[in-house]
């Protein structure tokens, strides 16, 4: 048997992308609400746009979600059903503490986390928790600039002690930050930054970068504390980064392009700044301010797991004349040798298998692949079905590579969690139409639909895969 017994086998969605309910029960205005979609939306989400509220010429799909707020029992139900081991969700900031700096926590906001972990635990579903999906209270962004400001790792310290204290014994595996890298690449999502006209952007998002480590092994030291049982990872978005060709200066840049993403995971696993890191900050001059005691907790608060999310790897050339495509982080050259979804992403199941040995021969801590998956556009046939045979295929491939990965490279991976189990808003476009759920939902990308949930023909599929554990892959 390839996959160890205790494999955790499930699926991952965000508080953003699926709750909905944004103004229910006390929840405070996030970040994330206020991203449209339509064109303005990685303005918005990149910090280019000031978008601090909602105004009328904009569609927020965050407000409504999935409304999972009013359909979770039914939606675990059919999770139970899939049989899945673990469920990762997130935590709205907002709901907790509304503004972000108040002292005592929204209770209705505690107790709806609750019930949801309760009714996981009916199903023998255990939750991983990601306490920070890309959420940020607005208010926190507009008195405090977000996580520019040190004084975010109060608040967020806070939010953790509540958490951990009010879930011990129903949760224990925890996720600091989702994709913390993101704050180089979409800053107001990733952290709540807007940049002001000729600010240092690069010098910010270091700051923000800084706060957010301190913050996440600040996390760590306190889940530990309070349960030892805890078990606490860092998030973020991975995928191997190819050189074109085998000409020096691409195996170069490719390598500078890797250290670029894993620096923030240097400083989670491995308890320190890495030398180039180092080095790169004091050239740039975005040397972060570090405050005495910030390198000791760092060392002494590593994470117990390294997770991420994997959808395509990239590829890059300094020459100019390729063709560029789109990706998870960034733009990237085509690769010829892959085939690309319907956003451009490429499809690379070896890539899986490339990176979890990268990332498992850079950290050697137990691995955990949090998202992966295929966004594709679904259609419903004369009898009412959804026939997704290239997410079956497409599941199955990488699911085929983290085999290999584990029984012929062995390689320590703990489970997997693919991306949007059942259908959500997707985060870089804001669009319904991007699905890559097992569950079908009835909404389109104006929030118009039933949101009634029909199983697609993936969902029995990948409930035969959990059942075998990983060996049933026809
Ligand atoms: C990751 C995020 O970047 O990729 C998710 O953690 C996101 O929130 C997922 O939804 C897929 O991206 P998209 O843009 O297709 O939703």
């Amino acid at each position: 048997m390839s996959f160890p017994k205790n494999f955790l086998w499930g699926g991952a969605t965000a508080a953003n992308q699926c709750e909905g309910g944004f103004d229910k029960d006390g929840r405070g205005l996030a970040n994330v609400d206020v991203c449209p979609n339509g064109e303005d939306r990685l303005k918005v989400i990149s910090g280019k746009m000031k978008m601090f509220d909602f105004d009328d010429k904009h569609y927020y799909p965050a407000k409504l979600g999935i409304d999972m707020y009013n359909h979770y029992k039914e939606d675990i139900k059919l999770f139970g059903e899939m049989g899945f081991k673990v469920y990762r969700l997130s935590i709205a900031w907002s709901r907790i503490f509304p503004n972000g700096d108040e002292k005592t926590p929204n209770e209705k906001g505690l107790l709806f986390y609750e019930n949801i972990f309760k009714e996981c635990h009916k199903y023998g579903i255990e939750p991983l928790v990601t306490i920070t999906h890309f959420d940020c209270p607005m208010h926190l962004i507009k008195e405090y600039g977000g996580w520019r400001n040190r004084k975010l790792i109060d608040f967020y310290k806070n939010l953790c002690i509540t958490l951990f204290n009010r879930y011990k014994g129903l949760v224990k595996y925890w996720i600091t930050f989702n994709e913390i890298n993101m704050i180089l690449h979409l800053p107001f999502m990733g952290a709540g930054l807007y940049f002001e006209e000729g600010e240092d952007e690069n010098k910010i998002k270091y700051q923000a970068a800084h706060n957010e480590l301190v913050a996440s092994a600040l996390a760590t030291k306190i889940a530990h504390e309070v349960d030892p049982n805890n078990r606490v990872g860092c998030m973020f978005a991975a995928g191997s980064t190819y050189p074109f060709n085998c000409k020096p200066e691409n195996i170069w840049e490719a390598l500078c392009k890797e250290r670029k993403e894993y620096f923030f995971v240097d400083v989670q696993a491995q308890g320190k700044y890495p030398n180039y890191a180092l080095k790169m900050l004091e050239r740039n001059n975005c040397m972060p301010e570090i405050w005495e005691g910030d390198l000791q907790l760092l060392e002494k608060n590593t994470v117990d797991f390294v997770s991420f999310s994997y959808y395509n790897t990239n590829c890059i050339n300094v020459d100019e004349q390729v063709e560029v495509t789109s990706g998870n982080l960034f733009a990237s050259v085509k690769n010829p040798y892959l085939k690309y979804t319907d956003w451009g992403w490429s499809i690379d199941p070896l890539g899986l298998r490339i990176t979890l040995n990268e990332v498992y021969d850079r950290y050697r801590k137990p691995l955990f692949i949090v998202e992966n998956g295929i966004g594709a556009i679904d259609t419903i046939n004369e009898n009412g079905e959804i026939i997704d045979d290239y997410r079956i295929n497409f599941h199955r491939d990488h699911i085929k590579a983290m085999k290999d990965a584990i029984e012929i490279d062995s390689v320590d991976l703990m489970g997997y969690t693919t991306w949007g189990c059942i259908d959500l808003v997707s985060a870089s476009s804001g669009e319904m139409k991007k699905r890559y759920g097992f569950i079908y939902v009835d909404l389109d990308n104006e929030g118009k639909g039933s949101l009634k949930r029909t199983k697609k023909k993936s969902f029995d599929w990948y409930k035969k895969v959990i059942a075998s554990n990983g060996e049933d892959l026809d």
